[in-house]
């Protein structure tokens, strides 16, 4: 028979759950999204995102169960987020999967978030270990070699912002609303991706972490260029957004092309997490594996943010392996890397 799990996310403004079988069946996934709640701050504010996941997540459990026409006692473990992300949130989700484990006599698996992205091509196609991950999602940029649960070597990080932190800091700078990403993407498409010169910062040999304040910065400085009355018109907004977007991806290719060729005997590239959604940053990596004889894969769009689908998975995947679920005592992690060997990269803020 099929294991089942529910799996449960709560880690940063989207509360999900969802019901997923090891033959890769997705029984349910439903996700309530709180950027209304978050819009008017133009960014994620984390004691609203607690509260509302602790109104939302039981109700979502139950949504889920039904729409998968089961009950607790049709499942054979539980998995939820148990970090890295906005404390309140992941704690929230945590300890909801806890109750229902002890009540429900089930396992539970306590799973870290970043796996659940680095996992999630998996639940949909067939994609063996190793492989190389472009992780970029709001909090993370990262190049992992993976090589199973568990087992991740870093080559990359970011010093300052993550991907997704510079698309939304770009939209809030605009007025473009949050979150930024698909607000950016959209504009894009209108706009002229030569018109400024933004700078690639870290592009130089050797290098491999990432850093987009520099690029953030010399965005900021050309909107106040263009604003008549503080107020950006549309075109040139939207030749603002297409630099900017040619800006990162021309960033993430570069540090992706050379851990390709540090990793030459790794033949699949992955990306995954919330800016994989990109359609630019997409087909750009496509090619670029095509040019190294690399397959490429990428997760369906609802698969690349945040959802509990992609949770559920990460925690089959270690039942399969056998792994017994976590104690009732784990706790919540507000940082969690995934490679907690890799060295610290230099810089302010720097993210695991
Ligand atoms: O993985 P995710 O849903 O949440 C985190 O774990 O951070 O990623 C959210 C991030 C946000 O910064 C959002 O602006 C960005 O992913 N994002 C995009 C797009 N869709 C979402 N960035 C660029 N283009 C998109 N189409
Ligand atoms: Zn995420």
């Amino acid at each position: 028979m099929t294991a089942v799990f529910l799996g449960i996310e709560t880690s940063c403004d989207e509360t999900a759950a969802s019901i997923v079988g090891a033959d890769k069946s997705v029984r349910s996934h439903v996700l309530a999204s709180q950027v209304d709640l978050h819009q008017v701050y133009a960014g994620v504010v984390p004691e609203i995102a607690a509260r509302a996941h602790v109104d939302t997540v039981s109700v979502l459990v139950e949504q889920a169960l039904a729409e998968a026409g089961m009950t607790t006692k049709d499942l054979d473990g539980i998995a939820v987020t148990a970090g890295p992300g906005l404390i309140g949130g992941v704690m929230v989700g945590l300890l909801t999967a806890k109750a229902i484990a002890h009540v429900s006599a089930l396992p539970y698996y306590a799973i870290n978030h970043l796996e659940g992205h680095a996992l999630s091509p998996r639940l949909v196609e067939d994609c063996p270990f190793p492989y190389l991950l472009l992780l970029i999602s709001g909090g993370h940029c990262q190049i992992l070699r993976v090589d199973g649960p568990g087992h991740y070597q870093r080559l990359s990080t970011t010093i300052d912002d993550a991907a997704g932190e510079a698309f939304d800091k770009l939209a809030k700078l605009l007025g473009l609303g949050y979150p930024g990403g698909p607000a950016v993407e959209r504009l894009a498409k209108t706009g002229d991706a030569q018109r400024f010169d933004l700078p690639r910062p870290l592009k130089r040999k050797g290098e491999m972490n990432f850093s987009f304040s520099g690029l953030k910065t010399a965005a900021l400085l050309s909107a106040q260029d263009l604003a008549v009355d503080g107020v950006v018109a549309e075109q040139d907004a939207a030749d603002l957004c297409a630099s900017f977007q040619a800006a990162i991806t021309d960033s993430l290719i570069d540090r992706l092309e050379k851990a390709a060729a540090m990793m030459p005997e790794v033949k699949t590239c992955v990306t995954a997490g919330g800016v994989a959604a990109n359609d630019v940053i997409r087909s750009t990596l496509e090619d670029m594996a095509a040019r190294h004889a690399m397959t490429f894969k990428a997760p369906p769009l609802w698969l690349c943010t945040d959802n509990a689908a992609m949770i559920a998975w990460a925690g089959l995947e270690y039942y399969a392996q056998g792994r017994p679920g976590d104690a009732l005592d784990f706790k919540a992690k507000a940082r969690w890397p995934l490679d907690p060997g890799a060295a610290p990269a230099p810089g302010a803020g720097v993210k695991a």
